[in-house]
């Protein structure tokens, strides 16, 4: 017997949960601070009126033989959902069909899970800082990663590097945990750059619904020649508030070929072998979100967080500190003040005002010196951790 040996390579646990630990222990110690957590960006809204709906006919369904469901269609997806999800993508002008759309629990599983249809001896390019899984995932298959620099110079958005040879590219946009968005144009330089390789773009656009400018590209099938490159990752966790309740989905066009076998193909051998589907009652619950009253209602939530983002961007031009994020994310990336090191902020922010947050240098060696706040918290709490903040970043 041997165990899989990558995962010594590995950092001792994962950034949320070494968090998680801080902040625990942090409060067991101190019983009576009230501390507020703007660290993982998790929902705190409740799933909207529609969805709950949904939700509940859905159960009333599984209490009738008639309409009782067991095992889901095959092709990953109740057709009801894929259906709902193509006529999104027809309002961002992408024209897909339901057998490229692929239902699924959630974009972090489907970002670790899409590596076991790529060869270990994929070379894997990263930007750096970014959102954890996509390193920790190629750590634990040993893939050779290579690192593209994000830094303020770039505006945390890199570029393609013609000299670097890369066979599988990571991007995510919004990203996670810059909030940088890339235009059209800067992904239609990746576009054309991982079609010249024959390499293959994962997109993580778990943030997509965030985007308030119209110009700026929602999905990177919007840019032309991705389908011929590019698998799309996306989630209600986000966009609905699912985190806990589970649902995403991946897009794997007909178009993308590699040594004349097509992705979508090995994909849906993948997941029909090793994944069971996504519940129709969360199916269902998930379909009510492209109702017309189902966006009316998650835009009202969406407009809540983008309330908070602007709330803390205002606090940090207030004190003038250098961030990103925030206007197209729900994530405002900071800049340390006086050059201090992201968990050394993070101490500060959480002994002296009770704020968590999520020190840059855990999304990567370019994180070191910054630091993610995220806008998913209730009002209140956020605008009290904003002035936790200041009053504590006036006083040192
Ligand atoms: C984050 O805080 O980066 C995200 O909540 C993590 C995730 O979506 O898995």
């Amino acid at each position: 017997m041997q165990i899989n040996r990558c995962y010594l390579d590995l950092k001792d646990s994962y950034l949320f949960a070494t968090i998680a630990k801080k902040v625990n222990a942090y409060q067991s110690a101190n019983p009576n601070a009230k501390i507020i957590r703007l660290g993982i960006g998790d929902v705190t809204l409740p799933l909207c009126k529609e969805v709950i709906t949904a939700l509940h006919e859905a159960v009333e369904e599984m209490s009738v033989k008639e309409t009782f469901r067991g095992y889901g269609p095959d092709d990953q997806g109740y057709p009801f959902l894929k259906d709902a999800i193509r006529e999104y993508y027809v309002g961002h002008n992408v024209t897909l069909s339901n057998e490229e759309i692929f239902v699924s629990d959630g974009a972090k599983s489907d970002l670790g899970n899409i590596l076991d249809i790529f060869s270990k001896d994929n070379v894997v390019l990263i930007p750096d800082p970014v959102y954890p899984v996509y390193v920790d995932t190629n750590v634990m298959d040993g893939r050779k990663v290579l690192f593209m620099d994000a830094n303020e110079e770039n505006g945390f958005l890199p570029l393609p590097d013609k000299k670097v040879k890369a066979d599988l590219i990571y991007l995510c946009s919004p990203n996670n945990p810059t909030g940088a968005v890339y235009n059209r144009q800067q992904l239609k330089e990746w576009v054309d750059y991982a079609n010249e390789q024959n390499a293959v773009i994962l997109f993580d656009a778990a943030y997509e619904c965030f985007i308030q400018d119209k110009t700026l590209p929602r999905s990177i099938y919007e840019i032309d020649g991705a389908k011929n490159c590019a698998i799309e990752f996306c989630s209600f966790s986000k966009m609905a508030g699912f985190t806990g309740t589970r649902c995403g989905y991946t897009v794997v066009p007909n178009e993308l070929v590699r040594d004349g076998i097509s992705l979508k193909n090995l994909w849906l051998r993948r997941q029909t072998t090793k994944f069971n589907g996504v519940a129709y009652i969360v199916q269902k619950g998930a379909a009510a979100v492209f109702t017309p009253e189902g966006q009316k209602q998650i835009k009202e939530n969406l407009g809540y967080y983008m309330a908070n983002a602007r709330t803390i961007a205002a606090a940090m031009r207030e004190m003038g500190i250098w961030f990103t994020g925030g206007e197209h994310s729900p994530y405002i990336w900071l800049k340390c003040p006086n050059n201090m090191k992201s968990w050394d902020f993070f101490d500060l922010l959480l002994e002296k005002a009770n704020v968590v947050g999520t020190p840059g240098a855990g999304f990567g060696k370019n994180g070191e010196g910054f630091f993610r706040l995220t806008a998913f918290g209730d009002k209140q709490n956020t605008s009290e951790a904003v002035e936790r903040i200041k009053k504590l970043l006036t006083s040192i």
